[in-house]
């Protein structure tokens, strides 16, 4: 299991290795965009990591192209695409 917190808003979810970010959000309620409905195509789903970079799964060829395509901030994950692999810390502008 590994801990998400979200800043600033201060929740935390425990998630399975493997969950990916945008089910570790909404397993703790809160909004995350996804418009093209998790297939790593819309690019909405990004996410700062504030802390445990090193928690989350290798960006995938999906998740770079997408980040490529939409021109992306490097250092944003998107949510749909990386997988958690242990504890870590994560923000966005609107929580
Ligand atoms: S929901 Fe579209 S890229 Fe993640």
């Amino acid at each position: 299991m590994a801990r998400i917190s979200f800043q600033p808003s201060g929740r935390s979810v425990e998630v399975p290795a493997g969950t990916t970010l945008l089910d570790a959000v909404v397993a703790a309620g809160l909004p995350i965009a996804r418009a093209c409905g998790r297939d790593g195509l819309c690019g909405r789903c990004g996410v700062h990591v504030v802390a445990g970079a090193s928690a989350i799964g290798p960006e995938s060829e999906a998740e770079a192209a997408a980040k490529g395509r939409n021109r992306i901030d490097p250092t944003i994950r998107l949510a749909c695409q990386a997988r958690v692999l242990g504890d870590l810390q994560l923000t966005t502008s609107y929580w």
